[in-house]
């Protein structure tokens, strides 16, 4: 794990955006994976405002509550073209998000997987993590072998993302995610994750154990995976000193 930590959410953001802007410039073709929630807000905001050309860029999103319309404000299909889509050039049939409204969901989820299959395979997933060490909404005992499925959302998830629905009980308890071992498949890993609440799940997920229990964790299992962190999110690690240092100095043909 390639762990950065930056003063601030802008600052660590900006790295991100980096990142994938020089991927879609090396390869216009690529295939991204996207994740929703209030971290990568600024991202999609940072990627739009540097005019890249998405004409052949496949995505693929994380995840989608179960029995949201694609229509529903809460939707992340809705969250996707507000945020990002609706922003740049596009083609709408490159853009993948779950169906939470699809009637045969098991058929649904192998057909996502080969659907992510076809496209050749994720060039780079972009992650969040839950304050209990989630990705995706892969939640604490999730196989790490899973692939895309249905999951049920814990008591805290429902919690934290009730600020979005105006009360708990309207947060659906379902959704489509893809699965650990879907992720772990894809060629490069960005997780990003901003202020206080999250420094424990990422002190667990880059210096605890590999577990279930954080599936955050099976991230270390993977070869090229970049954390991007602001100074809160990092406030946990005991190694934060020695990660600055590695970042500091990286060779130059290295550098993001
Ligand atoms: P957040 O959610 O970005 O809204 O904090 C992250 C997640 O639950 O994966």
């Amino acid at each position: 794990m390639e762990i950065i930590i930056q003063p601030t959410a802008e600052a660590a953001t900006s790295v991100a955006a980096r990142l994938i802007a020089r991927l879609l410039r090396e390869k216009p073709n690529a295939v991204l994976g996207l994740a929703t929630g209030s971290t990568p807000l600024l991202l999609y905001r940072e990627l739009i405002a540097l005019k890249l050309d998405w004409r052949k860029v496949t995505t693929f999103n994380l995840d989608e509550y179960v029995g949201l319309d694609a229509k529903h404000p809460q939707s992340y299909h809705s969250f996707m073209w507000e945020n990002l889509f609706r922003h740049v050039n596009i083609a709408k049939k490159n853009v993948h998000i779950p169906d939470g409204m699809t009637k045969d969901i098991p058929k649904f989820c192998a057909t996502y997987e080969k659907q992510i299959r076809a496209a050749g395979g994720i060039d780079l997933q972009v992650l969040g993590i839950g304050t209990d060490g989630h990705i995706g909404f892969n939640e604490p005992s999730s196989s790490l072998a899973s692939r895309t499925r249905i999951k049920t959302l814990t008591q805290q998830t429902r919690k934290d993302n009730a600020r979005f629905f105006g009360s708990e009980a309207a947060v659906p308890h379902h959704c489509i995610t893809m699965g650990i071992g879907t992720i772990m498949e894809a060629r490069q890993n960005l997780l990003l994750a901003f202020g206080p609440k999250k420094a424990r799940a990422i002190a667990a997920a880059v210096e605890g154990p590999i577990t279930a229990m954080n599936p955050a964790s099976v991230l270390q299992l993977h070869p090229v995976t970049k954390v991007c962190l602001d100074t809160a999110a990092a406030a946990r690690l005991k190694r934060a000193d020695y990660y600055r240092w590695v970042y500091e100095n990286k060779p130059e043909w290295q550098q993001i």
